[in-house]
This record gives C-alpha cells, sequence and structure tokens, in this order.
C-alpha cells in the first residue's frame, strides 16, 4: 500500500529527455517525496481498520487505478475487509438489543428474581424422584443493635434463645393485661415483655413485676397508640414488631385477650417466616381445602374449583427474623398507613397470601398454620370443645378470646376453668355472642 503514495510522482520523473531534466525531475521529486512524508506520516490513505465507509473511498480510488496488475487482488483484499466490516457491526447490533432489553427488564424490576436466584449462589442438580425439597426456613438477619441499643439492652435480658412473646398494650385494655400477665407467670414462662404505648401501662407492668419497654417519641405511631381503638393499636405492633427483628429476635406477637396454659415456645416448629394461629375451626378451614363453587347456567362447566383458607390470626403469631418476614411487617404497616379504613388482619392475610400478578409483586414468606386444638381460638372452645367429653380433657397451649365481645369474662372463666379445675365455668356463656 506505500508504493501508492509515491506511484504517480514516479511516473511523472520518468518522463523527459535530456540529462539534467531528468536530474532535475529527481531533485524535484524527492524534495515533494519529503513533503508528503513531513505532511503525512501515517501514509495519505490509510490501510488499517477499515469501516465501511472508507472502504467506499478506497474503492473509488482504486478504480481510478485500474490499469495496474495488481488491482484484483486489491479488490479481492478489500471485499474480505468489508466482510470482516460488516460481521463486526452485525456483532455490534446484537449487542445493541441484547443491552436494550437488559434494560427493559430491568425498567420493569423483572430482572430481581433472576439476581436474587444468583445471589443465593450455587446452583445444583435436582436429586431424585421424592428426595427434593425447596427452602422454606429463611436465614435470620445479622443483627444490627444500631437500630435501637436501648431495646437490645433489654431484650438480652429478657429474651430466651433470642425468643420472647410481645404484647402492644396502652390503658385501655389494662384489665385484660392483668389477665394476660398473670397467666403468664402461672405458666412459668419467663421470657416476654410489653409494649407499653402510654405512661399509666409502664407503672402498672413495673408494680406487678412484669418486663415493660416504653418506645422512645415517635409522634406518627404514638398518636394512634394513645387515642386509637383496638384496630388502630393493632396496627401500629408492625411497625413496633420492626426493630426487634432487626435486632435478630424471634417475636411471639400476642394480643392481650389470651390466656397462657403452657409454654408455647415448646409447641412451635420454627419453620417458617411466619408461624400463625388460625381463625379457623376445623381441619378444613385451618388448613385450607378445594371449595367448589357451582354456577348451573354453565351446564357442563357448573363446577369451579377454588382455594379456600380461614385466615390467619394477626393477633397471635410467631415471626422470624428473616428478610420476607421484615418486609411483611414493612408492607402491612404501609399500607394500614395509606388505606385509613383497612382492617390490620384483613391486611396481613392478602400480604401473606395474594400471588403476583401484572404489576404487583407477591410476598411468599414461608407460612405454617398452627394446631387449632393447641393455639385455640373461642370459636372452637364455645362451640365444639366445651361440649366434647375428650376434646374438654386436652389443655390448649393458649386460648384467644378473639370471636367473642365479652373478652373479660371470658377470660376469667377460661382460667377457671383449665387452671382453677371449675368444670362448669364455661358454662355460662352462649356460643355466639347475643346480639
Ligand atoms: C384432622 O386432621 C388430623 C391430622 O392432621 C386427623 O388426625 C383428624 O382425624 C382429622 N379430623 C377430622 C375430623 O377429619
Amino acid at each position: 500500500m506505500n508504493g501508492r503514495r509515491d506511484g504517480p510522482l514516479m511516473r511523472n520523473s520518468s518522463q523527459g529527455s535530456t540529462k539534467s531534466k531528468i536530474g532535475t525531475a529527481i531533485f524535484i521529486g524527492v524534495l515533494l517525496g519529503f513533503v508528503f512524508a513531513f505532511l503525512f506520516p501515517g501514509g495519505v490513505f490509510k490501510s488499517s481498520s477499515l469501516s465501511i465507509r472508507d472502504s467506499r473511498s478506497v474503492k473509488f480510488i482504486t478504480q481510478t487505478d485500474s490499469s495496474s496488475c495488481d488491482s484484483s487482488e486489491r479488490i479481492d483484499m478489500l471485499k474480505s475487509e468489508f466482510i470482516s466490516a460488516s460481521e463486526k457491526n452485525a456483532q455490534l447490533e446484537k449487542q445493541i438489543r441484547e443491552l436494550t432489553e437488559k434494560l427493559k427488564l430491568a425498567e420493569q424490576g423483572k430482572d430481581h428474581a433472576e439476581k436474587q436466584v444468583l445471589s443465593l449462589g450455587k446452583q445444583s442438580k435436582a436429586g431424585p424422584f421424592g428426595t427434593i425439597k425447596g427452602l422454606r426456613t429463611n436465614p435470620p438477619v445479622i443483627p444490627d443493635e444500631s437500630v435501637n441499643p436501648r431495646l437490645a439492652k433489654i431484650l438480652e435480658k429478657v429474651a430466651i434463645n433470642r425468643e420472647l412473646i410481645v404484647a402492644v398494650a396502652n390503658s385501655n385494655v389494662k384489665a385484660m393485661l392483668e389477665v394476660w400477665f398473670t397467666s403468664i407467670k402461672k405458666a412459668g414462662i419467663p421470657n416476654y415483655l410489653v409494649v407499653a404505648l402510654d405512661d399509666e401501662i409502664v407503672q402498672f407492668c413495673t408494680k406487678n413485676d412484669v418486663p415493660v419497654y416504653k418506645r422512645d417519641p415517635d409522634e406518627k405511631v404514638d398518636s394512634i397508640g394513645r387515642t386509637g381503638g383496638n384496630h388502630a393499636v393493632s396496627g401500629t405492633k408492625f411497625r413496633i414488631l420492626r426493630e426487634f427483628l432487626q435486632l435478630g429476635y424471634g417475636v411471639l406477637l400476642s394480643d392481650v385477650d389470651i390466656v397462657y396454659l403452657q409454654n408455647p415456645f415448646n409447641h412451635l416448629y420454627r419453620d417458617s417466616d411466619v408461624e400463625s394461629m388460625t381463625d379457623g375451626h376445623d381441619n378444613a378451614t385451618a388448613y385450607g381445602y378445594n371449595h367448589v363453587f357451582e354456577e348451573p347456567a354453565m351446564g357442563w362447566a357448573r363446577f369451579a374449583h377454588t382455594m379456600r383458607i380461614w385466615v390467619y390470626n394477626s393477633g397471635f403469631f410467631y415471626i422470624r427474623p428473616t428478610i420476607p418476614a421484615i418486609e411483611l411487617l414493612d408492607r402491612v404497616a404501609n399500607r394500614l398507613s395509606r388505606e385509613r379504613n383497612s382492617w390490620d388482619q384483613a391486611v396481613f392475610n392478602e400480604e401473606l397470601f395474594f400471588p403476583s400478578h401484572a404489576n404487583y409483586e407477591g410476598l411468599y414468606a414461608s407460612r405454617r398454620t398452627m394446631d387449632f386444638y393447641l393455639f385455640m381460638n373461642s370459636k372452637v372452645l364455645f362451640k365444639t370443645v366445651r361440649k366434647d367429653d375428650n376434646l374438654k380433657k386436652l389443655k390448649p397451649v393458649i386460648v384467644h378470646v378473639n370471636y367473642h365481645p365479652d373478652k373479660f369474662p371470658r377470660m376469667k372463666a377460661v382460667v377457671d376453668f383449665y387452671v382453677n379445675g371449675k368444670q362448669d365455668a364455661l358454662d355460662p356463656f352462649p356460643d355466639g355472642s347475643d346480639w
């Protein structure tokens, strides 16, 4: 290719008749050669790394030079350069397509799942039939004491095996709280804590030697805690619980309309993010069943199958310190603060159970339903158990008076029946409420 630069000059210099003319011509030629070499040190036409546009201009020049004997060779070379350039171009286009696709996925947040799977690390082959098991016991978070050093100190003293019962209470529920902690003491459970929402409860607990913790002021949560009704106070607990989990503790969240008869920590499985008591009253409603919905107008296809389960009771559940569990608390607290008229138990269940669809991302925390005879709701007790001679003999772990508005007298009756041995203590009460 270098020949192309001085080729025409050589032809010019070879024309002439006398020696001196030739000498002058050679001199001028050499001089011009120097000038060109100085002005274009890389060559007049660059030969390396041709783009498509370059190769076209080169083609035009070779056509004017078509008399030279190596032109066909050159054309071949340029052709191959053109081909390799087109290949490079196609590669770049493919890269652009891939990057655009990735960008689109990232915008939709859909690459999140893939990243999560990759971050879980080791991929493995599935084992033989019947031997494989998915993950339901998520790893606990690394405890972060900096979120609340004062609470961390309290929990160090109160918790056993990094677990404890937690109740949130204001002075509206003082009478029930007393039955609550008296039953806990009687059952010999040392690891429990009352989160007091007002000073009266702090004093009441201190006086009764009950472990108590009052949070640092947080106006957003506190105004609900002071003045809020039953549902509103229930809502604040999801915010309050977060710190316990961040500190690395498993919490058995407990309403105060609950009587303890045995130590619940001896009856937990601890294999799920959330292990909850149920509002169900038998195997089907507590653990799930196939409910057939009938629509006669559909004729042949008149039966549609549905999956049903009675809701989890958001007044008594064990929650492990895991990422999905903390996400659940955040999602519920977030929705309760935005949807003023929502019921925390409905929101809690919707977040736990609804699958992803369209732009909605489901939670997929792992769940376990507690045994409904051991962790008994008051419908099971008053509608079934108290009328069945065998079931009557079983001692539940707890009884939750969630199904009845006359909570306080029924709580005392439960204590009388199971603790004080008064066989007729439950008899005066109707199955449901009288109204
Ligand atoms: C409910 O399930 C348990 C096992 O989980 C079983 O032993 C019991 O017989 C079932 N009860 C009924 C009424 O089907």
